[in-house]
């Protein structure tokens, strides 16, 4: 198995810090963001690990990660010239991804707690053509994509509302994903949306319109650190994570 880290996009919640360097390299308590996401995937199992990241900054990255033998790993790199959403990032990994092979894709600003182990093992036990979510309860599901459960098989995802006024349930689709290479046809099939970025919550509901879109529910903390505010308590609440 294998993982993708996405780990470009300007960052603007963080402005001024992230004029001067990639909002993944920001540091959190000890570390730079992007370490923990190499340490939950090395902590699943999973060591060839491909970095999807903009050109600002693109230097910074290799002289502090490396190989990526620190952590364990062997990094792959890749660059996204311009931003275009995530999906437009992910199918940087067409190629990285070999057929038939299985892989996680972390959004690089989603830091969390839980072991990835059990959800991945979950998902090596799906047929091929299906794809896992992770899910997380949050006060306000408004700023995030919001899963609907297939009433008929509430283990399923019947659809997801991205960034809706009004969310249906108290949770949020998380930065965790994971596909097999079929990922890369519904990428193909997708367009851009109102703000011009290919969307992830397009891809997934290709999944779930098939009834093949499975979930788990994160028990641990877990915060997407795009604002000062969540950049802060993830650096209190992640101490001790890594060494
Ligand atoms: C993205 C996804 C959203 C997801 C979130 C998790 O939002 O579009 O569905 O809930 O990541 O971090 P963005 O942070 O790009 O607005």
């Amino acid at each position: 198995m294998k993982g993708v880290i996405l780990a470009g996009g300007t960052g603007t919640r963080l402005y001024p810090l992230t004029r001067l360097i990639n909002k993944h390299l920001l540091p959190v308590g000890k570390h730079p963001m992007i370490a923990y996401g190499l340490d939950r995937l090395h902590q699943a199992g999973i060591e060839d690990i491909m970095i999807v990241m903009g050109t600002h900054s693109a230097g910074l990255y290799t002289e502090f990660l490396g190989s990526g033998k620190e952590y364990g790993v062997k990094l792959t790199y890749r660059i996204q010239e311009k931003a275009g959403g995530i999906a437009e990032a992910l199918n940087l990994a067409k190629g990285f991804v070999t057929p038939g092979e299985k892989f996680v894709v972390l959004l690089g600003d989603n830091l969390f707690s839980d072991d990835l182990k059990p959800y991945v093992e979950r998902y090596m036990a799906q047929p091929a053509g299906t794809a896992r979510v992770l899910l997380k309860e949050v006060d306000d599901a408004r700023r995030y994509g919001v899963p609907v459960f297939d009433p008929a098989n509430p283990e399923r995802i019947a659809h997801i509302e991205e960034k809706p006024s009004q969310p249906k349930t108290s949770y949020c689709v998380t930065g965790i994903y994971m596909y097999d290479d079929h990922v890369f046809n519904f990428i193909a099939g997708i367009s851009p949306s109102a703000r011009g970025e290919l969307e992830i919550t397009d891809v997934n509901n290709h999944y779930a319109a098939a009834g093949s879109l499975e979930y788990d529910i994160l028990q641990n903390y877990w915060t997407d650190a795009g604002t000062f505010e969540s950049l802060q308590e993830a650096a209190v609440r992640m101490k001790g994570q890594l060494p």
